[in-house]
């Protein structure tokens, strides 16, 4: 890697690594001492040109779970990757087919003899530009979106962003648009420390919370507008 790209990548993710640099991130797959170190392939994918064409055709073996037009299941069993930023798709590819996200059902259709890296550059730059719609959304019962509302004000929106669109140079995932069954799993998996790749500033946050007050938050960014 050029001298450059070097100083860039550190930039981009050097405050977050560093910040995560003593905790380990828990229990589940091959923990590493820093959080999202960019390296090998990861870093060769995010280095990479995506084509959004080849990334469709890519993402044919991935539509019979995350649907057509990558919208996920409602029921939230399938999150939805449509609109997602491509940095953040990447890291979670490279990340589950590492085994430092366990994530069974979909480790052989992401093994490296099935998706190559470049195919990962393409599906991440062909998802990213494809539409949301917010009738997609599994949404929360929508029975404490105060406190919902409250915990996110308190405790995310520091890094997700005021309109849950997080941030793309610093891994940062977009929540707006997801579905609450999925968010509600996602939130226990990071708060039991069992989401093996989970940010360690973001578990420290989740840790205290109750059943509750995961809920309540996953209800109300469910029902947070699509941009
Ligand atoms: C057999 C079903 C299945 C297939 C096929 C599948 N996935 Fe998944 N994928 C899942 C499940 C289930 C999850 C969520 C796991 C969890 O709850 O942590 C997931 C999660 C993801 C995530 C993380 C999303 C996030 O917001 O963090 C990405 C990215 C992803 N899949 C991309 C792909 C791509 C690209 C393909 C095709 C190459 C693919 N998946 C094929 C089941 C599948
Ligand atoms: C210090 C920054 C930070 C804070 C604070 C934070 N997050 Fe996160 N969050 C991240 C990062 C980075 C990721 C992606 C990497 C990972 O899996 O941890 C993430 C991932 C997630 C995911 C998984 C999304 C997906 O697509 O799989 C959910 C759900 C989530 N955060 C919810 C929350 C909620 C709810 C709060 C507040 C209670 C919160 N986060 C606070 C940085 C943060």
């Amino acid at each position: 890697m050029n001298q450059f790209l070097k100083i860039v990548v550190f930039i981009l993710c050097g405050p977050l690594a560093m910040a995560a640099h003593s905790q380990l991130s828990g229990s589940a797959g091959k923990t590493d001492p820093v959080w999202n170190e960019i390296k090998g392939e990861k870093l060769q994918a995010l280095q990479l040109k995506g084509d959004a064409a080849r990334g469709a055709e890519a993402f044919q073996a991935c539509q019979g779970c995350h649907r057509r037009g990558a919208t996920g299941s409602g029921s939230g069993a399938y999150p939805r990757l449509a609109g997602q930023h491509a940095t953040v798709l990447i890291e979670q590819i490279t990340d589950i087919r590492s085994g430092r996200r366990i994530n069974p059902k979909m480790a052989p259709f992401s093994d490296e003899h099935v998706l190559t890296v470049q195919e990962i550059a393409d599906v991440a730059s062909y998802l990213q530009a494809l539409p949301m719609q917010s009738q997609e959304g599994g949404k929360g019962p929508g029975s404490a979106l105060a406190r919902g509302r409250e915990l996110y004000a308190r405790d995310c929106v520091v890094c997700h962003g005021e309109r849950g669109e997080g941030n793309a140079q610093k891994f940062i995932p977009l929540l707006t648009g997801q579905h609450y069954g999925y968010l509600l799993r996602e939130g226990a998996l990071i708060r039991d420390e069992k989401r093996g790749n989970a940010n360690p500033a973001m578990v420290k946050v989740i840790k205290p919370y109750s059943d509750e007050d995961l809920a309540a938050v996953s209800d109300y960014l469910s029902r947070m507008p699509v941009p």
